[in-house]
């Protein structure tokens, strides 16, 4: 006979926190939102860490490069989606890597030949006032000079007065060796009250610019994520069929984690991606698995080899696949069933086996609630799709503006990898949507409104870490009558734009 639950399962809108005792200490500027990503054993630090608990979806309309480096910034993960070309996955990757923070190629450039109207020109164009003048035009040739708004006055100086004739030649240019930090290129403008310093090679070709404009956006982005070399950390997303070609491309390509993108992870062909995995590359590649919604699901990944395990199955903002299946479980309900297995399997074993809660964050506090459920990190796709990072369209329909956001499972991404069952290689039925979200404007300022909202609720609940938030949360489901009192009610609104994650 079938097994039936005795409980409803329930989602996230379903509870609130009870705040606790909060000392005078517990304020938000102290909270430190540091969260592991893989698996550890007792006593040891995580491989990999990140400075807040977010991380953004596997999809098409979320992550590719551009939204893995403004996420990187403020201190979160990227998994470049995988429904693409696996070059150019690794493309995506290798771009994230090589990307240096604040070290700027030059997209203003003219050979010493041309004349102050190119210069007018390119300025029109580009909207940057500093040229570099090489030997060839372009962006890292033999560096002669550079062109900057004090070079020249357009009332005194014919347009067609040769760049030469009037650039600051190399001779008197202050300028680095390409290897320079970022730090010591910053105390050379500082020093020499400069607004740019050109970095050349040994060959005295140009590499890049620092900007003087650029140190204090460097400066602000205190808990950024990098490697050991100062890269930025990027995932990407693998699929359980192409993965013996896959993998190595992305790590070849400088991925520093990997994600099995599945709707539903509980299947023997996760099995054997990760024991591919391990045999080729051991403990070096790192691997998340899902997703699965209950204590067997996640056992069974943790014994196969993940190096977390993410959660949720149909609660994704753009997902149809509890309609179209009958599959999947309260959000809420799963990941407190599958962060309790993954204490226990801590108690029994001494490996810390990070939980990623996947799909159905609407409210900033519902992260709050994530995590206190057990959540080590948080994966959102609608979230991020409506920023102006994500790679999507932001089109004006009546009046407002949406961006673009479509599901891994819908006719327009095709993800048929995603819900593959050994199948005939095709995408049998749509499990997910094309849609618009509300345009929301950058990443930085929604980042660091939700993750202020996360600060202040967990100094409600007297935790300053995240591990506390775990232990001390105190968390009650509410009927559907408190539910209505949860939000402005009984009063006309005035102004109906509430400030929020909506
Ligand atoms: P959201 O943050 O609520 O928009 O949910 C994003 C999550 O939905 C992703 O991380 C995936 O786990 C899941 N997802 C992505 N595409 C589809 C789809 O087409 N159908 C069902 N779930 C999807």
């Amino acid at each position: 006979m079938a097994y039936f639950y005795d409980e409803p399962s329930h989602t996230f809108s379903e509870y609130l926190l009870i705040p606790g005792y909060s000392s005078s200490e517990c304020i938000p500027a102290n909270v430190n939102l540091e969260t592991p990503v893989v698996k550890f054993k007792k006593g040891k630090e995580p491989a990999i860490k990140m400075n807040i608990p977010l991380v953004s979806a596997i999809m098409q309309a979320v992550s590719d490069d551009t939204m893995a480096i403004a996420l990187a910034r403020e201190g979160g993960i990227s998994f470049i989606y995988g429904s693409q070309s696996i070059d150019s996955e690794a493309a995506m990757v290798s771009r994230v890597k090589n990307y240096k923070a604040g070290f700027v190629v030059s997209d203003s450039n003219v050979r010493p030949d041309q004349t102050l109207q190119d210069i007018l020109d390119l300025k029109e164009k580009t909207g940057h006032s500093t040229v570099a003048v090489t030997d060839d035009g372009g962006p890292n040739g033999r560096l002669l000079g550079v062109v900057t708004g004090r070079d020249y006055r357009i009332s005194r100086m014919s347009p067609d007065l040769k760049v030469s004739e009037f650039m600051t030649p190399f001779e008197k240019l202050i300028y680095a060796g390409k290897d320079t930090t970022l730090k010591e290129a910053n105390n050379i403008i500082w020093d020499h009250k400069l607004n740019s310093l050109p970095l050349v090679d040994e060959d005295g070709r140009l590499a890049y610019f620092v900007f003087r404009k650029d140190y204090h956006s460097h400066k602000e982005n205190r808990l950024e994520l990098l490697d050991a070399s100062k890269r930025y950390i990027v995932g990407a997303g693998i699929n359980t069929r192409d993965y013996a070609e896959r993998i190595p491309a992305l790590v070849e390509a400088g991925a520093d984690v990997l994600c099995i993108d599945s709707s539903e992870g509980f299947s023997e062909w996760q099995k054997l991606t990760l024991a591919w995995a391990r045999e080729h590359y051991g403990d070096q590649v790192k691997i998340g698995a899902g997703n699965v919604v209950d204590r067997e699901g996640f056992l069974f990944l943790a014994e196969a080899g993940a190096d977390f395990v993410k959660v949720g199955i149909g609660g994704g903002s753009i997902c149809i696949t509890r309609e179209q299946k009958g599959i999947g479980r309260g959000q809420a309900t799963a990941l407190i069933e599958v962060a309790k297995a993954r204490d226990e399997y801590y108690e029994r074993t001494g490996i810390y086996i990070p939980v990623c809660s996947d799909g159905g964050i609407v409210y900033d506090y519902h992260v709050t609630l994530a995590l206190a459920m057990g959540a080590d990190f948080i994966m959102l796709g609608r979230y991020f799709s409506r920023f102006d990072e994500s790679p999507t369209r932001r089109v004006n329909i009546n009046g407002t503006y949406m961006k673009e956001y479509w599901g891994e499972g819908s006719n327009r991404a095709r993800n048929w990898q995603r819900y593959d069952m050994g199948g005939d290689n095709k995408l049998s039925f749509e499990e997910g949507v094309d849609s618009y979200v509300p345009y929301a404007g950058s990443l930085k300022d929604n980042v660091g409104l939700t993750l202020s909202k996360v600060r202040h609720t967990m100094c409600n609940c007297g935790a300053m870490t995240i591990p506390e938030l775990q232990q001390k949360a105190k968390i009650t489901l509410v009927s559907a009558t408190s539910i209505v009192e949860g939000g402005a009610h009984d009063v006309v609104l005035k102004d109906s734009a509430t400030p929020g994650i909506k």
